[in-house]
């Protein structure tokens, strides 16, 4: 094989290496791929200054003709959120994320939402903290738990995000879960 064809054939397998892995990217691709939904939490208080951030990068997400349809109902009392979720640690928050009820296009309110709660997630994780979005809870909290967490009337929570510090003492790694293969997903035309 001619040299020249061999560096080609070298210099495009790494590129197409590099599309499938991700790499040569920056803080912010760098932390989206190593994101991960924890589960394991320390106690340790998530600060007003964290939080009060998280929820900036929240309201910063892009919205259907930028309806902005979300609102965050954010609760640390344990009394109220384990209910919710059972392993909950003092110190983690619930952020309830809201979309106005009975809208036509009630699909396009629980997208924005997603992308709202997203957001919060991947800013929270910026910061060193763990978080998980949970629908599980949903149906129940919407219809018992809406009064008692004062979600504004005329909305129901579309998903819940949970923030903490991290328990170092579990591995990371092991803790994230796999990915489908990229050339699944993926369909370049
Ligand atoms: C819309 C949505 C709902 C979810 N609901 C739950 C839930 O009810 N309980 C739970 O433990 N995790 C929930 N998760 C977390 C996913 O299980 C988790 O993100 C997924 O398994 C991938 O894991 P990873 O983020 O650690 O890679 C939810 C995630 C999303 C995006």
């Amino acid at each position: 094989m001619k040299k020249q064809v061999f560096v080609f054939l070298i210099i495009a397998a790494v590129l197409s290496s590099n599309l499938a892995s991700g790499q040569d990217g920056n803080s912010v691709t760098d932390l989206i791929l190593k994101s991960y939904s924890s589960r394991n939490y320390s106690s340790e208080n998530v600060s007003d200054q964290d939080l009060s951030l998280i929820l900036r990068c929240g309201m910063r997400a892009p919205s259907s003709r930028n309806g902005q349809p979300w609102k965050f109902t954010v609760v640390r009392d344990t009394a109220l959120t384990k209910p919710v979720i059972k392993d909950i640690k003092q110190g983690n928050v619930l952020i309830f994320i809201s979309g106005p009820e009975g809208q036509q296009e009630n699909h396009v309110v629980d997208f924005d939402c997603g992308l709202a709660a997203e957001n919060m997630n991947i800013a929270a994780q910026s910061l060193g903290l763990g978080a998980r979005i949970y629908g599980g809870p949903v149906r129940a909290v919407n219809s018992t738990m809406r009064e008692q967490l004062q979600i504004p009337a005329g909305y129901s929570v579309v998903t819940i995000l949970r923030i903490g510090h991290l328990d170092n003492s579990v591995d990371a790694v092991s803790a994230a879960s796999s990915r489908k293969n990229f050339e699944d997903i993926v369909n370049f035309r």
